[in-house]
């Protein structure tokens, strides 16, 4: 039953389910709700894994559909018996952004358009669209509040940008039940290699060298995987219609410290470090004011340094997941986006 104050959904559309954060929230709230059923769309990118998803692979109250937020044909059956839409669903990597918009685009800012629709249709009671800290732009000082400007630099945060900003139109225009999360970097078990941590963590471990972009003095906030997953869960449930919400883990480090990090938890030398070309309009920091998130009750629970040991030993055990990732198309990525920054290191 829901009261005025929390919403209980009782069938979530999980789009992007598949991926990093989207599958972390998906075993989430699964273990945590026992009468809650969860249908994951996802279009299975490069970035989506059943893997990710097989912890749940036998539940019953789980069910898996391939598809494309971009196109109504997969999402309307999928969306009809749901009462709530999570959307994780997004191309996510700023270097492949600045490389190749076009798909940013079109599952970003269209996808979102479709989605939106979709729920207008089916008049489906409320719908998350997960958003990023990178909307804000660089934060040279202080943090961002929810209601700054946005100021995107990068391809991939423009698109963010736009999806979410139909959100915030079709709540305004339409009186769509729509809320709005804007998390900080994330890290964690199952978080594909081409990120900073996950590429630093593997490429040490196999000895091979860590690319750090410019001076390594860029400033980011980690939040924690299952941190951000029980945000989500939470806004979802008692956030006000209309609203985003600040996720941020409140654990700003410098990039090179994050590297050395690893490199001691994982027993390698720093010698290991490369620094190669810098990432064009690279942002120096992203920081986020989380006061409204607070007050609904949420605070990240996992301390950084814990969390990030607990990761690295993740990787540790489970080549079984990242090798395989490593070869083939992610090999091809990986020499177009770092071979000539190691020429020019
Ligand atoms: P990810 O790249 O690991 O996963 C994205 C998932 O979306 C994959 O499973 C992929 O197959 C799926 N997908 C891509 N295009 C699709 C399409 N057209 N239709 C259906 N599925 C499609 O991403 P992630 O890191 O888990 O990020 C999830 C969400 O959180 C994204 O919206 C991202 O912008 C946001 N976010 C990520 C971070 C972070 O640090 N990773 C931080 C803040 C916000
Ligand atoms: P990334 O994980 O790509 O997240 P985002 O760009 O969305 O913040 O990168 C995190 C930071 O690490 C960013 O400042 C870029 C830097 N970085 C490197 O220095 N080397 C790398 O190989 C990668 C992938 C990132």
């Amino acid at each position: 039953m829901n009261d005025t104050h929390t919403f209980t959904p009782r069938h979530i559309l999980v789009t992007g389910g598949a991926g990093f954060i989207g599958s972390a929230f998906v075993r989430l709230v699964l273990a945590r709700y026992p009468d809650l059923r969860v249908t994951v769309l996802d279009k299975l990118t490069y970035a989506g894994n059943l893997a990710n998803l097989a912890p749940v692979a036998d539940s019953q109250r789980y069910h898996f559909v391939q598809g494309d937020i971009a196109r109504r044909e997969d999402v309307l059956p999928t969306l009809r018996d749901c009462d709530a839409l999570v959307n994780f669903a997004a191309e996510t990597h700023v270097d492949r952004s600045i490389l190749d918009a076009g798909a940013f685009v079109t599952t970003d800012v269209y996808g979102s358009l479709v989605l939106l629709e979709a729920v207008k249709e089916m008049g489906t009671p409320r719908a998350l669209f997960v958003s990023t800290d990178e909307v804000y732009g660089d934060v040279e000082e202080g943090a961002s509040v929810e209601s700054d400007p946005f100021a995107p630099r990068s391809p991939y945060a423009a698109s963010k940008a736009g999806g979410e900003l139909l959100a915030r139109a079709y709540h305004i225009t339409h009186g769509l039940p729509t809320l709005v999360t804007r998390g900080s970097n994330t890290f964690g078990p199952y978080h594909y290699p081409e990120k900073l941590i996950p590429l630093m963590i593997t490429n040490a471990l196999d000895d091979q060298p860590l690319p750090v972009y410019g001076d390594g003095r860029q400033r980011r906030d980690w939040l924690y995987v299952d941190d951000h997953a029980a945000g989500i869960d939470l806004v979802l449930r008692r956030g006000a219609l209309g609203e985003a919400y600040n996720l941020g883990g409140g654990n700003e480090r410098e990039n090179i410290d994050v590297v050395r990090q690893i490199l001691t938890l994982t027993g390698k030398s720093e010698g290991l470090i490369r620094y190669v070309q810098d990432r064009p309009g690279h942002d120096r920091r992203y920081a986020l004011d989380c006061t409204k998130a607070h007050a609904l009750g949420w605070r990240p629970a996992r301390p950084f340094e814990e969390a990030l040991a607990g990761t690295v030993r993740w990787y540790q055990q489970r080549e079984d997941w990242w090798r395989p990732l490593k070869s083939g198309a992610y090999a091809a990525y990986y020499q177009q986006q770092y071979e000539s920054r190691f020429a020019k290191s």
